[in-house]
């Protein structure tokens, strides 16, 4: 089956128009002598228009880009200087020559030149390019783009393809997504790091630190049993315990808050509600949790990562949304969490998501994307902020 390409009117229509009508007089002109496709490129016609006819050749001829023209059964009727150096052939032994001598076929059935690109290989900036491979007289295969647009001309339609080299643009662009791919890899293992550490401070405080505060209160009370209690004595005291609760209770907050024992030993729902509580209670905003304990049961990498997410989201809707209420909705449908955090503040503008200097919401796409989840953040409708996460859970439900 014949796949039509024609370009969209436009200069380079235009110029795909002319190199058309160029091969055509050539062909015509090669036939008329008796030559075959491949004929002597300096050959010159005597008919009325040759005025023209030079000119586009010439054009061609010293055109940066590579050109070829092509008949219905697949030969290369012309070619210019570049598509031959791209080809590392001479312009003389490309013409006449078979296209698949020089561009690969993907398609083995195939009809005429548009086959030799691939259909679903629309592919550079243009939405008139086609990806294809090119082979060099050495053999080595290499990535091209090409331009098709084609003629009818004496009831035979010729193709005129302008073609570029873009192995070296493919190779750039292999080492960027490797170098993409490492970067990530890097911060998903620096957060891993983190989060190691975080617990493992946490847990030193709590343990720690916080036995020893508390033993230290039951030595007062019995301190105090011990030497009496004159007045002073008694007010001194009472202000060192009150000292040492506060001490406490200041020290379990910022374990909390490097990393909520919840997570490690209650699971994701428990810690949830630990982080709306203390939300609440800090900033005076209303956040109501709908989720199912049963079904947030999840491994603490995923636990971790849709935790630190929230926290994420409710530390931004206090800094920046002068919301009255936010609403996070978890829950699973087959094997996906669902997780939406909605609040009715200013809503975010699209130009805030670009900030290069706002690490929050960078930080919460790459945890998705770490669990080859998808996130959409979006001013919602009414005024308002809403993060939207779809994480596939197999393997991460305990
Ligand atoms: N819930 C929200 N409501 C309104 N604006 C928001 C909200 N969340 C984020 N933003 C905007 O998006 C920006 C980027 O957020 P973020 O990446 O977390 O960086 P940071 O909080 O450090 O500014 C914020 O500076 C803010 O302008
Ligand atoms: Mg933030």
């Amino acid at each position: 089956m014949k796949r039509q390409r024609n370009l969209r009117p436009s200069k380079r229509g235009l110029a795909m128009f002319g190199l058309g009508y160029l091969t055509a007089r050539l062909l015509a002109r090669l036939r008329s002598r008796g030559h075959g496709a491949g004929g002597s490129e300096d050959s010159d016609g005597n008919d009325g228009n040759e005025a023209p006819f030079l000119h586009s050749r010439r054009i061609v001829h010293n055109a940066g880009e590579a050109i070829i023209s092509a008949d219905d059964d697949n030969r290369i009727v012309l070619a210019n200087p570049a598509a031959a150096s791209m080809f590392g052939v001479s312009v003389q032994e490309m013409q006449g020559s078979p296209l698949d001598r020089f561009i690969e076929a993907p398609n083995h059935h195939r009809g005429g030149p548009p086959d030799y690109f691939r259909s679903d290989g629309r592919a550079g900036r243009r939405g008139t390019d086609y990806a294809g491979t090119g082979m060099r007289a050495g053999g080595e295969r290499f990535a091209i783009e090409g331009s098709i647009a084609d003629t009818l001309q004496d009831g035979r339609t010729l193709y005129t393809i302008i073609l570029r080299d873009v192995s070296e643009r493919e190779r750039v662009q292999r080492k960027l997504a490797r170098s993409h791919d490492q970067l990530r890899q890097l911060s998903a293992a620096l957060q891993t790091i983190r989060e190691e550490e975080r617990t493992h401070i946490a847990r030193e405080l709590h343990d720690d630190l916080g036995q020893l505060l508390a033993s230290l209160r039951m030595d007062l009370t019995l301190l105090r049993d011990a030497c009496g209690s004159t007045p002073e004595a008694m007010h001194l005291i009472k202000g060192m315990d009150s000292n040492l609760l506060t001490a406490i209770t200041s020290l379990r907050r910022i374990a909390t808050n490097l990393r909520p024992r919840a997570l490690d030993e209650g699971g994701l729902f428990f810690a949830l509600q630990g982080l709306r509580d203390d939300f609440v209670e800090r900033h005076g905003i209303a956040c109501t949790l709908l989720a199912d304990e049963a079904e947030l049961r999840l491994d603490d990498a995923a636990s971790t990562a849709i935790f630190r997410i929230v926290q994420e989201a409710l530390t931004n809707v206090a800094r920046h949304a002068q919301a009255s209420s936010v609403t996070m909705t978890l829950y699973r449908i087959d094997h996906q969490l669902l997780v939406t955090i909605r609040d009715d503040g200013r809503g975010i503008r699209e130009e805030d998501m670009d900030k290069a200097e706002s690490l929050g919401l960078i930080g919460m796409r790459e945890r998705v994307w770490g669990l080859r989840g998808e996130i959409s953040v979006s001013a919602d409708e009414p005024p308002g902020t809403r993060i939207d996460i779809v994480l596939p859970v197999t393997g991460h439900t305990v």
